[in-house]
């Protein structure tokens, strides 16, 4: 099984959970975590799965204006924050504009987001998601989110459960094949 994490971070933690997530996954076969700039054409052919997330701005996804004042934190004297090597590059929202995906490919979603009830923080996760049906994605689990801190670091034991959920995903991947080729 092939899979392509792409991840969007500005911060660097959805970036840590990627590359978890890619690992959870390696043991079903050829996992990798690439940001967005490097999720081309190319790189999504002959993909089985597809695992995309971001952080959570705004209630959803990321926008420039978002990006921007995340950005303008991070640069802040003091604010403990680093850039992620890819913060600069292109958002979710417009690789999702621009490209197409492979032919009923399977999917998954992810966001990262504060602490919180869903309802209050909002999760970039379900944009996510519904952008990946649009695009005729079969989605084969929920949307799911990994909790940052305060001060934008990752919760202890996320990176951990990141893992799992990438291993859990396999196993959902395989029976939505399964499935396709019975029904
Ligand atoms: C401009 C901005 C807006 C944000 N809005 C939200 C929000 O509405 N809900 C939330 O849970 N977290 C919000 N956050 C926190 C981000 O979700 C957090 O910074 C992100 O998960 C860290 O991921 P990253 O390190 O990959 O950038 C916001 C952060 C920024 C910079």
């Amino acid at each position: 099984m092939r899979t392509l994490v792409v991840y969007e971070s500005m911060f660097g933690n959805t970036h840590r959970v990627a590359e978890r997530i890619a690992a959870g996954l390696a043991a079903a076969g050829e996992a990798r975590a690439v940001p967005v700039a490097e999720a081309t054409d190319e790189a999504l052919e002959g993909i089985d799965l597809l695992v995309v997330g971001g952080p959570t701005h705004v209630h959803g996804m990321t926008s420039a204006r978002s990006r921007q004042a995340a950005h303008d934190q991070a640069v802040r004297p003091g604010s403990g924050l680093t850039m992620d090597p890819d913060a600069e590059g292109p958002g979710l929202r417009d690789w999702f504009d621009q490209r197409r995906l492979p032919h009923a490919c399977a999917a998954a979603a992810f966001d990262t987001r504060m602490h919180g009830a869903p309802a209050l923080t909002g999760r970039a996760s379900k944009g996510i998601a519904k952008r990946l049906a649009r695009h005729g994605a079969r989605l084969v689990a929920d949307p799911e989110s990994f909790i940052v801190d305060r001060d934008n670091h990752l919760d202890d034991g996320e990176a951990e459960r990141a893992g799992a959920w990438g291993a859990s995903l396999a196993e959902a991947c395989r029976s939505a094949m399964t499935e396709g080729r019975h029904g």
